[in-house]
């Protein structure tokens, strides 16, 4: 690959992510920036919150004399940083910043930002101000820097990820005319509100206005905040076709590139590790299964499992049980399903009962009480998916043929249960079903094939269409099975989703083999050594329009 072939000065890219495990977008820039540090070397620089003063951090590796001179100027300007490494593939270099002094300069920036641009910060609440406040740091951070470095037509670009460092990048617009903005959005937070609070996204798009959604679902800050962003950046992106319809309607601005996400395959163990990974986490999953249960369960059984962010119905957590529940209904072939919930809820410690059985040499002969859940919930009796698993009359008996077992901790490795990282529980899986209503891009289902598990997914997701761009294709085409969704087929989709699932736990080892050989054989598509000539076209664009528009 050529070397620098952006001929940049640096790139920085600003996310709250960066170091910090959450949701999708960690996973786009830690498996982007081994193919970043290719092309650019060390010329990246992800800016991320240090959220790491009290406990170590398991992605950061410090390297105090990492830019030495320069930070010793950044503490004289009050900045609070720490330089290093990011422990994943590339090793790209990470400014970690300590943002908490800088909270006494929240009003004066929101004046600001309501008289440079008019971003209305008045109705805001919830995560808005750690937010601007984090963006408004790293801000400072780059401009620090770029004082520092100095230099005659120095070629540098600011990208954002998210309305979280909306601020920043307006502040750097502001400062630093010369520096290449681009913003890139994962969602648009209005849209998302839209479809997560139960409103038609997508036969009624065209008709809705997003300002004055953003009045009606109390969102008006984010929203402003990010429309803003858009309308400012030198190049505006978004990660799938499907998105940026919305960006066109609900911000008021077409995304000047769509940056479709990649995957790396470092990511992936290969040979006898990959086998010797994908048996242990078969193993735990039904000892998982057999300690709640009080069973021996089949080696054979079908593991199938959705994942993701806690959002019930975007990421069609509902659908999914839904089917599972028909399933238990009208099952009658022989290889026993076992379904897991693995999605983040509020959670507690893990079952002492269980964490128990799981460390015994033995298996139980009697189910647990409750053997459908791993850990302590503090709203056991409002939580909607262990509502919705009592009242689809799930039983988990020995003898059921389809059972249900809801996962509801991060996997990180330190559950208390599983001790497994999601990777790591991925691998053991037989497939894999995300039905969502809301999704932007999707990387669940392309980290599944990523890892030789079959998915299914839908047509409103980024990714899906993306595999599938004529909206519906079964499972053996390539691996990915995507189902046709609209606002008002969830029925439809439910009865697919079972037929699916029921296909797929009856094929044969062969067939299997073959499923799984093409589902990797996809997710190779979608890697960024190829995504990555997307973002390479954004900096260009906000390279040429920072110098028509500014120099
Ligand atoms: C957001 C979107 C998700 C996407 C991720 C990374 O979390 O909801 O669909 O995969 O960002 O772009």
């Amino acid at each position: 690959m050529e070397k620098n072939p952006l001929n940049l000065d640096y790139l920085f890219e600003v996310s709250w992510e960066v170091c910090n495990l959450v949701g999708g977008i960690y996973t786009v820039l830690s498996t982007k920036a081994k193919t970043l540090q290719q092309i650019n070397k060390d010329r990246n620089v992800f800016i991320g919150p240090d959220l790491w003063k009290e406990k170590e951090s398991p992605y950061f590796i410090e390297v105090p004399s990492l830019f030495k001179d320069w930070k010793k100027i950044a503490a004289k300007e009050g900045l609070q940083v720490r330089t290093g490494r990011w422990d994943i593939p590339g090793r790209p270099i990470v400014i970690l910043i300590d943002y908490n002094n800088m909270y006494p300069c929240r009003n004066e920036l929101f004046t600001d930002m309501w008289n440079w641009f008019g971003v209305d910060s008045l109705p805001a609440y919830g995560d808005y101000d750690e937010s601007c406040i984090f963006a408004y740091a790293s801000a400072l951070v780059i401009e620090s820097f770029y004082k520092y470095i100095r230099g005659e037509n120095l070629k540098v670009i600011a990208h954002f990820d998210e309305w979280i460092t909306g601020m920043g990048l307006l502040y750097i617009r502001h400062k630093l005319p010369a520096v290449a903005t681009v913003f890139t959005t994962h969602a648009t937070s209005i849209g998302r509100s839209i479809a997560g609070n139960n409103k038609p996204l997508y036969d009624y798009l065209p008709g809705y206005n997003g300002d004055q959604m953003a009045r009606e679902l109390n969102m008006v800050s984010k929203h402003s905040l990010e429309k803003h962003a858009a309308h400012q950046a030198h190049c505006f992106t978004t990660v799938s076709d499907i998105t940026a319809r919305e960006c066109a309607q609900l911000l008021e601005r077409c995304p000047d590139i769509v940056t479709p996400n990649g995957f790396e395959e470092n990511f992936v163990p290969k040979g006898a590790l990959y086998e010797e990974k994908r048996n242990i986490a078969r193993e735990r999953l039904l000892k998982l299964a057999g300690s709640l249960v009080g069973y021996e369960p089949d080696e054979c059984s079908f593991l199938i499992a959705t994942s993701g962010r806690y959002e019930y119905k975007n990421k069609g957590i509902d659908l999914f049980i839904e089917a599972v529940r028909r399933l238990k209904e009208t099952y009658t072939g022989e290889k026993e399903i076992i379904a897991f919930v693995m999605v983040p809820a509020w959670s507690g410690n893990a079952r002492e009962d269980l964490a128990l059985r799981m460390n015994a040499v033995e298996n139980f002969k009697t189910a647990l009480p409750d053997p459908f859940i791993t850990h302590a919930l503090y709203n056991y009796n409002e939580d909607r998916v262990m509502s919705q698993i009592h009242n689809g009359g799930f039983s988990n008996r020995p003898e059921d043929k389809v059972k249900i077992i809801f996962i509801p901790s991060y996997l990180k490795g330190d559950d208390g249960i599983l001790n497994l990282s999601y990777y790591d529980v991925l691998i053991g899986l037989d497939a894999t079903a995300f039905p969502s209503y809301y999704e932007p891009w999707g990387y669940t289902p392309l980290e599944s094939i990523a890892f030789g598990v079959p998915t299914v997914t839908t047509d409103l997701s980024g990714f899906g269409l993306w595999s599938c761009p004529s909206g519906a294709c079964p499972v053996n085409e390539k691996g990915v099975a995507v189902l046709h969704r609209t606002d008002s087929n969830y029925d439809e989709v439910a009865s697919q989703l079972v037929e699916t699932i029921r296909d797929l736990s009856g094929k044969t080892v062969t067939e299997i083999e073959n499923i799984r050989k093409l589902a990797m054989k996809t997710s190779k598509q979608a890697l960024w050594k190829y995504f990555i000539s997307y973002y390479e076209q954004a900096y260009n664009w906000a390279l040429k329009s920072v110098n028509k528009t500014d120099n």
